[in-house]
């Protein structure tokens, strides 16, 4: 028998937990017995321990089989190097489809590698539009859904989108959300981070902050501005911010006074997700984590002008303040008035979405 390999790119932090179900469930489906091998590509954009390999110890995901060792530099720089070492991968072992997830770098150029090289693409959470094209991410989800394949989906919305740029329903596969399979699998193993303790945190009595947006954190005078105005805002609460290596940059070269907040380096998942679930409220710049307080029913506030996952805003527990961090202060006010809306969870996003994938996949190739 010939073997058909499968490649499963990922490249950066918020692509390890969306592939993590993936993997375990070809393996469920015994896609190894059944003539096709997976290969996990990761790129190396996010390179350091805890950006990228604590995410396959905790998740339990297997060694890559490839790392294509992109690292830093202009998002030109980093779609050349992952596009030139995937290109020099598939012209010596070719794939019979390429999986991409998200929309970071390596999602657009590992796309178009594959697709130029005659290789189906498939794209897992296809589909979604924040409109806003002054956001990387923006442009790769564009540029990879005008070459996938087949279309994986997370909501009706994601689904109206395609519709509107002429995909037809048949490519379309509504499945809900991989990244839920994770966070719903490992509820029960969240791990309380040891700054819990050494600050004394206490359930709903603090909150989550993350920013590493261009938008917000590239100029230092806007980051001190928001840092400022949500700690005035939520005082005496602390405030718990795991800094990306990003914001990290520019955070040094800011004078801040560190009072009520807790500065830690990126947590691992499961740090991560216990904070967040136990968090009176968190404010953040991030999508997928919009998510996870929709899952989790905590209120989320997004220091964001527009959003590709409306549903965290319309069923969920999210609101978008915009990019004014002065708007935060009516919000929390009703958060800490315990008024916040408690939210639904969005159709499909029930922990089964990797198998529904595994199962059209299988169909498919
Ligand atoms: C990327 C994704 C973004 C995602 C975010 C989550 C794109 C366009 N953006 O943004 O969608 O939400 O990851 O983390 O793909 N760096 C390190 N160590 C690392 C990784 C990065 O120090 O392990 C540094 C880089 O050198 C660079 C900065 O962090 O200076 C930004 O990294 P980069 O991968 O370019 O984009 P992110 O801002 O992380």
């Amino acid at each position: 028998m010939i073997n058909k390999t499968i490649d499963i790119i990922a490249g950066a932090r918020p692509n390890f937990m969306k592939i993590a179900p993936l993997i375990e469930a070809f393996k469920k489906y015994n896609f190894g017995n059944k003539g096709i091998d997976i290969r996990l590509v990761h790129t190396g954009q996010h390179y350091d321990k805890n950006m990228s390999d604590t995410f396959f110890e905790e998740l339990g995901i297997p060694l890559p089989d490839i790392n294509l060792q992109a690292g830093s530099g202009s998002q030109s720089e980093q779609t050349a190097k992952i596009m030139l070492g995937y290109e020099k991968l598939l012209l010596n072992k070719p794939s019979v489809l390429c999986i991409v997830v998200g929309d970071v770098t390596s999602t657009m150029a590992c796309s178009i590698v594959a697709k130029k090289l005659h290789i189906k693409v498939a794209h897992i959470e296809g589909g979604i539009r924040s409109f806003d094209e002054s956001m990387p991410e923006e442009i790769n989800r564009k540029v990879t859904d005008a070459i996938t394949d087949y279309f994986f989906t997370t909501s009706e919305v994601a689904n109206n989108n395609l519709r509107k740029e002429g995909i037809s329903d048949n490519r379309i596969y509504f499945v809900g959300n991989t990244m839920i399979d994770t966070l719903l699998k490992n509820q029960s193993r969240f791990k309380k981070p040891t700054l819990w303790n050494e600050n004394n945190l206490e359930n709903k009595k603090y909150i989550v902050m993350t920013l590493h947006r261009p938008a917000n954190v590239d100029n230092a005078t806007n980051l001190a501005n928001i840092i400022e105005i949500v700690k005035r805002n939520v005082r005496p609460f602390p405030i718990v911010f795991p800094i990306h290596p990003r914001t990290r940059k520019v955070y040094e070269s800011i004078n801040e006074n560190n009072e009520n907040v807790i500065l830690t380096d990126p947590l691992g998942y499961l740090e991560f997700n216990f904070l967040v679930k136990n968090a009176k409220v968190v404010i953040t710049d991030s999508g997928g984590i919009t998510e996870e307080t929709t899952v989790m029913g905590v209120p989320c506030l997004t220091l964001r002008a527009t959003t590709e996952r409306p549903e965290t805003c319309n069923i969920g527990t999210n609101e978008l303040i915009g990019t004014d961090p002065n708007n935060l202060e009516e919000p929390l006010g009703k958060i800490f008035k315990d008024k916040w809306k408690k939210g639904e969870i969005p159709p499909l996003w029930d922990g089964k979405t990797a198998e529904r994938i595994a199962a059209i996949i299988e169909k498919i190739i």
